[in-house]
């Protein structure tokens, strides 16, 4: 089961045309697909992604012509879409970072709950696993990417510690890096500040840095407004702060009119085409009721964030 976050939200921000064509770039076990399927008339349309065999598998159950998912990053949206002869959409939602089932199926090997074999792909079907990156990396990469996907400031002993156990036996399951884990960040200092387990930071920067979270997600946003219809919507629901800081930057540089000298005689249409203003910004990041928080913790850290196109005067 995976709880959707910011469900009506994120639905109510995004679905502005019933007969419009909308992409779930992220669909998971498609609670927000479902939504948005029951918000769209006969005409309008759903195109789904994710990365997840197991998701594609759920998504294969939907039965509806408006609906139709393929297995891929949805950095690869512009390429399917042309594929599909879909030139532009009404909306698009990215519901970022992973499924509750990811999370809770121990033989991903995503979390430290659950002892499991350390996979940590979202796409079982490529890549190598974080057992196999774990065994090759060397450690100053292994530091870099623990420090700046986990901003865990413990990232240089964290690396060369696992570098010192791997020499003794290969590390292939999750509690066995939960425990090397553990075992450095486990000072006085961190159980005061931290409620954290101290492997929460670790399992989140590997997991990132395998999957390519971030870097995929900074390559799909400069694609989505020309992707839009005017009117169209860009939704975005991050679960931690690098993900988060990435989409904030990204709408406003490009809502952002004051790339011109001010005072310019222009008419805002003009200041639009002139400084390549694509979006704007539709009211301030949303972060779930207190309630929705009780109900699914999961919900605690994320925050939502809309943009929409607008007209640059050339189009
Ligand atoms: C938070 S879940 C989405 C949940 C979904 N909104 C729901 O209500 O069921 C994130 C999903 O996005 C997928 N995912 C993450 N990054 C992706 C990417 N770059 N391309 C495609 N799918 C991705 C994951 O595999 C996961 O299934």
């Amino acid at each position: 089961m995976h709880v959707t976050v910011l469900l009506q939200e994120a639905v109510a921000a995004l679905v502005v045309k019933p007969g419009g064509i909308y992409v779930d770039g992220t669909f998971g076990r498609g609670g927000h697909s479902r939504l948005i399927l029951s918000r769209l008339n006969e005409a309008g349309r759903l195109i789904a992604f994710d990365k997840d065999p197991d998701a594609i598998s759920a998504g294969e159950a939907i039965k509806d012509p408006r609906f139709c998912i393929k297995h891929g990053s949805f950095l690869q949206m512009p390429s399917m879409l042309r594929a599909m002869a879909v030139s532009r959409i009404d909306g698009v939602l990215l519901d970022l970072g992973v499924s509750s089932p990811q999370l809770e199926e121990a033989s991903r090997g995503f979390s430290f709950r659950f002892t499991g074999p350390l996979d940590m792909r979202m796409d079982t079907s490529q890549g190598l696993t974080a057992a196999e990156w774990l065994a090759s990396v060397t450690e100053t990469d292994l530091a870099r990417v623990i420090r700046d996907y986990g901003e865990e400031r413990f990232a240089r002993q964290i690396a060369r510690k696992i570098v010192e156990e791997r020499m003794r036996q290969p590390i292939v399951t999750t509690s066995a890096l939960a425990e090397i884990v553990a075992s450095v960040v486990r000072s006085r200092e961190h159980q005061r500040e931290n409620k954290q387990h101290p492997a929460t930071r670790t399992f989140q920067a590997i997991r990132v840095h395998l999957n390519r979270e971030l870097e995929e997600l900074s390559l799909t946003l400069p694609q989505c407004p020309d992707l839009l219809n005017l009117g169209g919507r860009l939704v975005a629901i991050s679960f931690h702060s690098l993900e988060d800081r990435m989409v904030k930057r990204f709408m406003r540089t490009a809502a952002d009119a004051d790339v011109l000298p001010r005072g310019l005689p222009l008419r805002e249409k003009e200041v639009r085409r002139l400084s390549r203003q694509k979006l704007k910004l539709i009211g301030r990041a949303v972060r779930p009721e207190k309630q929705e928080i009780i109900i699914n913790a999961r919900a605690r850290s994320a925050v939502m964030r809309v943009a929409e196109r607008i007209s640059t005067g050339e189009d």
